[in-house]
């Protein structure tokens, strides 16, 4: 069971931030701000994925998440918070978060349905957010050149995703969702996520004016699928997932810890879960 410990983060997003704050990089930039602005709908989605599924426990069963479930929500709580506060500068920047209403259409067509689906929803979701957090940990230095708030921002976050990556998992498998479900959602999240970040990416390029330019497309492609690529790394975790006896701790790192500890400056504990 993960002991989640709540951390405020000690990064000022009042002061506005370059538009292609990731070391110059309009891909980049145009990437990361497509998945911050997919996050407050989609957090608060699975906090309360979450905090229904652990209502649906049997009272002698709810003991073993209660405190894994508070941290849970505090972590997702104040993640969407500060990626709230990023994308107000976004915002200001003339980008327009399309993603976020988008998904909130799609998420009130599950008003009513069992919880094990939004859960299966949520694990799906957050096994995507676990792939690419271990990406960023192990590749932190390809943003070396970021803006060095928005890098704690992002490795802050990462490092949290991996901490909590099986809560969503463990409440579905404990509520006896079925694997047929589990890789029926991974499969309709996968396509959903990547056709969304892919549509708000271009989006965000279009209005940065930089849609166009051969530059952009060529880091797009090394950043995607590069020898040290995104998509190019996470092929491999992303299929482990189908397997029957898949679980998200078996893939084991120690990258989020040391950054916590590494990074011990940048935030305070407001709690543990
Ligand atoms: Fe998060
Ligand atoms: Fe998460």
């Amino acid at each position: 069971m993960a002991d989640l410990v709540v951390r405020r983060l000690l990064i000022d997003l009042e002061t506005p931030f370059a538009r292609h704050w990731c070391g110059g990089d309009a891909f980049r930039s145009a990437f990361f701000n497509a998945l911050s602005m997919s996050f407050p709908v989609g957090e608060q989605f699975f906090i309360d994925a979450v905090r229904n599924g652990f209502k649906a426990l049997p009272a002698d069963r709810q003991e073993r998440f209660r405190a894994e479930v508070q941290g849970f929500v505090g972590q997702e709580a104040t993640h969407r918070r500060i990626h709230g506060l990023f994308n107000n500068q976004l915002e200001k920047q003339g980008l327009v978060n399309a993603w976020g209403p988008r998904a909130q259409k799609r998420l009130k067509l599950l008003e009513g349905v069992d919880p094990r689906h939004w859960l299966g929803i949520t694990a799906a979701n957050e096994h995507f957010t676990a792939i690419f957090a271990e990406w960023m940990l192990k590749n932190h230095d390809l943003l070396d050149g970021c803006d060095a708030r928005l890098k704690t921002l992002w490795l802050w976050h990462s490092a949290e995703e991996a901490e909590h990556k099986c809560t969503a998992f463990d409440l579905y498998q404990a509520l006896g969702g079925s694997h047929a479900w589990r890789i029926t959602w991974m499969r309709r999240v996968t396509f959903i996520f990547l056709s969304e970040a892919l549509r708000q990416t271009i989006n965000n390029l279009r209005r940065d004016g930089t849609l166009w330019k051969w530059r952009t497309w060529k880091s797009g492609a090394s950043f995607l699928f590069g020898r040290r690529g995104l998509l190019r790394q996470s092929y491999q975790p992303w299929r482990e997932y189908f397997r029957d006896d898949f679980h998200p701790n078996q893939r084991v790192s120690d990258l989020s810890q040391r950054w916590l500890a590494e990074n011990v400056g940048q935030y305070t504990p407001v709690g543990a879960g």
